[in-house]
């Protein structure tokens, strides 16, 4: 793996508490991977219990000093938490570690600053910083106001300097939101059209790292980016794909991939582009299965779906990386179906890398874009694509 970055990778402390909840990730084997990925190098990981986090400093003065002597004995030059931190939480551990501390949405937000390629994709991100940073400031801004003694009481130096941060990068944030519905409406226009051709659309979902950009042009032997890094597409791509099983063509797009505690800000941000999902006749739903966490990766995918509102559109189940499984757990068949959301979905295994299971997806796609034709009424303009089989 390398990573996304040219500058030369920072020494990083990775630190994970388990304060009891589901999901914890005692290896921190995702945070590694976002920490790579947006060009630092862990160094040493460590993990401690709490039942809750402590105010102040989130580990506790204690773990905090053993993290501290750590991070000298590394020379890390970055600590990188698992869980959010509130925006004192970190202050006052910046202080303490005497570097900078960073948390899981911070990495995230860096890695899509460092990843968006389109102009749109840019300035949602952009925006999604700025929302963070004002909160940040906001915050701050209020508990100096309460030092001085709460509403009434303002003036000062310091609190000048605050308002006029928070007035620039409210600015910055109602320039960059103008920006965004100008290059949407652009968007919005290329949308229509396409919609004009009546196409069937099929839009790939899944958690980062599943597979999606490998399948996708695995499928339309397009050469998009794929990467052993987390987030390689950002933007979404369309492409045509030909299923000589139909004898026509589809509308193949590529997605952001999804993650646990993917930042709000961030989900508002690319509600545009994941609405393609929304508005998808079907989605591949593209699952890592040789990793031992794809139960509750399914799951965050199908949260996400809900949330920008594309639960109720068929899914068909991709499992991918099936050459990466240990021989007594490849599958026997590699089409069945299997249970999401609620509803038996048709599930196809593939190795996107060697090819296998590929004949079978596009089958599947073909049976499932046969079975809509035959519920809708035939359309005269389903044979519209004139493109050539690759
Ligand atoms: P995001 O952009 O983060 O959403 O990732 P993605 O889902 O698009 O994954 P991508 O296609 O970038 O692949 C991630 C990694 O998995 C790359 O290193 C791929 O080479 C690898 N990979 C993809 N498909 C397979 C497969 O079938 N088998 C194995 N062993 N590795 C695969």
């Amino acid at each position: 793996m390398t990573p996304t970055s040219e500058r030369p990778t920072a020494p990083a402390i990775l630190v994970g508490v388990d304060l009891g909840l589901p999901h914890f990730d005692a290896e921190l084997e995702e945070l590694g991977l976002l920490a790579q990925t947006a060009g630092l190098e862990p160094v040493a990981r460590v993990t401690a219990k709490r039942r809750a986090p402590d105010a102040a400093l989130f580990v506790g003065k204690g773990k905090a000093d053993e993290i501290k002597a750590l991070a000298d004995q590394c020379g890390a030059s970055e600590i990188l938490f698992d869980q959010a931190l509130s925006p004192a939480q970190q202050r006052n551990l910046e202080r303490h570690m005497e570097r900078p501390v960073n948390d899981r949405t911070l990495l995230i937000l860096e890695i899509f600053a460092q990843r968006a390629r389109s102009h749109e994709g840019k300035l949602q991100v952009e925006l999604a910083r700025l929302q963070y940073l004002s909160t940040r400031l906001v915050r701050r801004w209020s508990h100096l106001e309460r030092q001085r003694g709460g509403i009434g009481a303002r003036g000062g130096p310091g609190e000048t300097q605050i308002e006029l941060d928070r007035r620039m990068i409210g600015e910055a944030i109602k320039r960059t939101r103008e920006r965004l519905v100008k290059v949407k409406k652009q968007r919005n226009t290329q949308r229509r059209q396409r919609e004009r051709r009546d196409t069937f659309n099929i839009s790939l979902v899944g958690y980062t790292n599943a597979g999606k950009s490998t399948l996708f042009n695995a499928l339309v032997k397009a050469r998009s980016y794929a990467a052993d890094q987390l987030f390689a597409t950002l933007d979404t791509t369309t492409r045509e794909l030909y299923l000589g099983e139909a004898g026509r063509s589809v509308a193949l797009s590529d997605t952001v991939g999804f993650i646990r505690d993917l930042p709000h800000s961030l989900i508002d941000a690319f509600q545009a582009t994941l609405h393609e999902a929304a508005e998808a006749d079907l989605l591949l739903h593209v699952v890592d299965a040789a990793n031992p966490h794809h139960p509750e990766q399914i799951e965050e995918v199908q949260r996400v779906l809900e949330e920008i509102g594309a639960a109720d559109v068929p899914q068909l189940l991709v499992f991918n990386k099936i050459d990466a499984l240990p021989e007594g757990q490849r599958p026997r068949r590699l089409v069945d179906t299997m249970e999401v959301g609620g509803r038996q979905a048709p599930r196809v295994f593939t190795s996107a890398q060697s090819g296998r299971g590929l004949a079978e997806l596009r089958g599947e796609i073909a049976r499932v874009l046969a079975e809509s034709r035959d519920a809708r009424a035939p359309q005269a303009s389903d044979a519209r694509f004139d493109e050539t089989p690759s």
